[in-house]
């Protein structure tokens, strides 16, 4: 059997930091250790928590250039929108039959939407965002992925679409592999400007695809505490400190521990994690800045992308469809 990664990025938002060092660069690396690899924009789920279509426009671009300027190869990797292949939908209707609603009611987004809500708990919740783990299981089974590379928020996805693909199993014929979430040991959540998880939702980002200028503003905006220079600082909780030590070596890490210890100015350890962060960026914002202009390009590698993997798409749904009965008649 194939070994088949899978992940997809919810395209809200501008990409930052946060979303390259956990979740783009590890799942490129992870990449080379796979049979075949997948990447995809999920669009559809986008759609769920904005309805800006300027906003979602804008996003699918600039996460399809994240993941192009970080390095994904799309002659090597699949390289897809959701939205272009329907396949995804055809089979999140399916996995709706099967799927019971009380795991549903059991979804952490969902629950937390509801938790929000006082006097009509439903007031505001949509069927997307309800049946979201659903269209994320399609995403996932539809191709047979046997490795899901995801932040931890979305093991209890990754576990749904295993109870789903069971059910259906268990229903019809054996036809789903139940996927397994790769969680990085090693993955850290990438802290904000605001000491926070970075995250779109806070407002707290340093942005991945920016000038210098604006990466210099935004790890200016860093809050810290008010301590003069001279004064020794502490390292642990301090963003600028945990910042710095997801792109610096160890030894690196020691020596701003140590200047640290030595009272650097903020103004000081600023410049230091900016010139860490932009040694990093930079090939990424170069290769980005070269895609920028050249829609057609990311057009077309997305293109070529679906009607690739729509060949798999629609081999699997016909064999899903005579499973079910769903076929000509005899
Ligand atoms: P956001 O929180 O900004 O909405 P998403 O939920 O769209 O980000 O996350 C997309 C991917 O990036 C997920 O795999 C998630 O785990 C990863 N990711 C997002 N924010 C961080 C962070 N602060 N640290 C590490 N990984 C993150
Ligand atoms: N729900 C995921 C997130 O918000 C994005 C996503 C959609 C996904 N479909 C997927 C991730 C399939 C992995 C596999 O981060």
């Amino acid at each position: 059997m194939k070994k088949r990664i899978l992940t997809g990025i919810t395209t809200t938002g501008t990409p930052h930091i946060g979303n390259y060092l956990g979740a783009i660069k590890p799942a490129l690396k992870l990449a080379n250790d796979f049979d075949e690899s997948f990447f995809f924009l999920a669009d559809y789920h986008a759609i769920i928590k904005n309805s800006n279509n300027n906003d979602i426009a804008e996003s699918v671009k600039n996460i399809a250039l994240a993941w192009l300027a970080s390095g994904l190869d799309s002659k090597k990797s699949f390289f897809y929108r959701q939205s272009d292949v329907p396949e995804i939908l055809e089979l999140s209707w399916i996995l709706n039959c099967v799927t019971a609603k009380g795991l549903m009611n059991r979804s952490h987004a969902y629950k937390a939407a509801t938790a929000l809500n006082s006097s009509d708990e439903d007031k505001g919740i949509t069927m997307g965002l309800f049946s979201y783990p659903v269209l994320m299981a399609a995403d996932i089974l539809l191709f047979n992925a046997t490795h899901v590379p995801v932040g931890a928020d979305q093991i209890q996805h990754i576990e749904m679409t295993r109870d789903i693909a069971g059910r259906f199993n268990h229903l019809y014929k054996k036809t789903f592999e139940l996927p397994e979430a790769v969680i990085q040991a090693s993955q850290k959540i990438i802290t904000g400007t605001d000491g926070r998880k970075m995250s779109k939702s806070y407002g707290n980002i340093i942005p991945l695809l920016s000038t210098e200028k604006v990466l210099k503003k935004s790890i200016a905006k860093i809050i810290t505490n008010s301590l003069e220079p001279g004064v020794p600082k502490d390292p642990t909780d301090c963003s600028v400190f945990s910042l710095y030590s997801s792109f610096a070596s160890k030894d690196e890490i020691k020596e701003f521990e140590q200047q640290y210890a030595n009272g650097i100015s903020w103004g000081d350890a600023k410049g230091k994690l900016f010139e860490a962060v932009n040694t990093e960026v930079t090939p990424v914002r170069e290769k980005y800045m070269s895609l920028l202009s050249d829609t057609d390009l990311i057009n077309d590698q997305l293109s070529d992308g679906s009607k690739k993997v729509r060949e798999i798409a629609k081999e699997m749904l016909d064999s899903i469809r005579q499973s079910i009965g769903i076929s000509s008649i005899r």
